[in-house]
């Protein structure tokens, strides 16, 4: 078996953050910050960092902002310029010409959608998948982690975390079977199982690497828990067919959709940074007794 490079990562983009309402009505969730960074800009830098040379977003209407967060700002520019500051915050974050590519998820029909939206750009090669709404904090990155495990098994890699077994029936869940290190065998995959009935507490978070094949398999367009087109209900028709690997990853996860999740990284994020950490840290103190 050949193990193709992963050159090229999809970040879904177009859904509507109904649960962090009313930051999220003009504005794109994943151009919330964390300290000073949209959640986008560390999801790119993550892949990036990974190896990865093609960024592709699926976007939807109202997200423009994420657009320009990658592009030239001429009159921010101009006019830090004029005044002599420095514009090394801002370069860093353009990209080349060319890149990111977007491409248009007309309506929020479920996360395996918007993955297959990405499909000519994708093409017959394997791809990445990030979650820009889930911050991982980790070092080598999350991605950097999956993408050195997948240059060893090959095929399909996707995260697998533990969460506390009440929570199962808000994940994908996976049916482990091998363990070997960082690497378990994928067995079977379920989204959303109900309560009592998981096959255990390891939980897909929002990375992947995948085989392009998944694409045809989402041609289908069947609907699966919620009514939305899931991932994971397309990526479980792979298993047994090509080799299926949960990775866990030395790191941190911070579901930054969800406010608490967003409020902790914030935290975590901060109480970390020279600048602003020991004011942070004296303020956290303080309040909290
Ligand atoms: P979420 O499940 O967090 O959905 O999607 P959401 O719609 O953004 O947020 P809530 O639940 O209403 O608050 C996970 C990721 O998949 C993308 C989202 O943009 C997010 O990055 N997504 C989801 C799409 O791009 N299209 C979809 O149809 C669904």
């Amino acid at each position: 078996m050949t193990i193709k490079p992963i050159r090229k990562a999809v970040f879904p983009v177009a859904g509507l953050g109904t649960r962090f309402l009313p930051a999220t009505k003009a504005m794109p969730k994943e151009m919330l910050t964390v300290v000073d960074k949209p959640l986008i800009q560390y999801a790119v830098e993550e892949a990036l960092e990974a190896g990865i040379e093609q960024i592709i977003f699926v976007t939807g209407r109202g997200k423009g902002a994420l657009e320009d967060h990658f592009d030239i700002s001429f009159e921010l520019e101009t006019t830090m310029r004029a005044r002599g500051k420095s514009l090394s915050v801002i370069e860093n974050i353009r990209q080349q010409p060319g890149s990111p590519v977007y491409v248009r998820q007309q309506e929020p029909l479920g996360l395996g959608h918007a993955v297959w939206c990405a499909r000519e750009i994708v093409g017959d090669e394997p791809f990445a998948v990030l979650l820009p709404d889930e911050l991982m904090v980790g070092t080598p990155n999350f991605m950097a982690q999956m993408v050195a495990a997948y240059n060893e098994v090959g095929g399909n890699v996707i995260g697998a975390l533990e969460v506390a077994p009440e929570d199962t029936d808000k994940y994908g869940i996976i049916s482990p079977g091998a363990r070997d290190g960082a690497l378990t065998e994928v067995a079977a995959l379920v989204e959303k199982p109900a309560k009592g009935s998981a096959p255990s507490n390891l939980m897909i978070p929002g990375r992947y690497i995948l085989q392009p094949e998944v694409m045809r398999i989402l041609d289908a367009k069947e609907t699966g828990a919620g009514g939305e087109i899931q991932l994971t209900d397309a990526m479980a028709k792979l298993i047994g067919k090509q080799p299926f690997h949960g990775f866990t990853f030395n790191g941190e996860r911070f579901d930054c959709g969800d406010k608490t999740g967003f409020i902790m990284a914030n935290l975590a994020l901060a109480l970390d940074r020279a600048d602003i950490g020991p004011a942070v840290r004296a303020f956290a103190k303080a309040r909290v007794g």
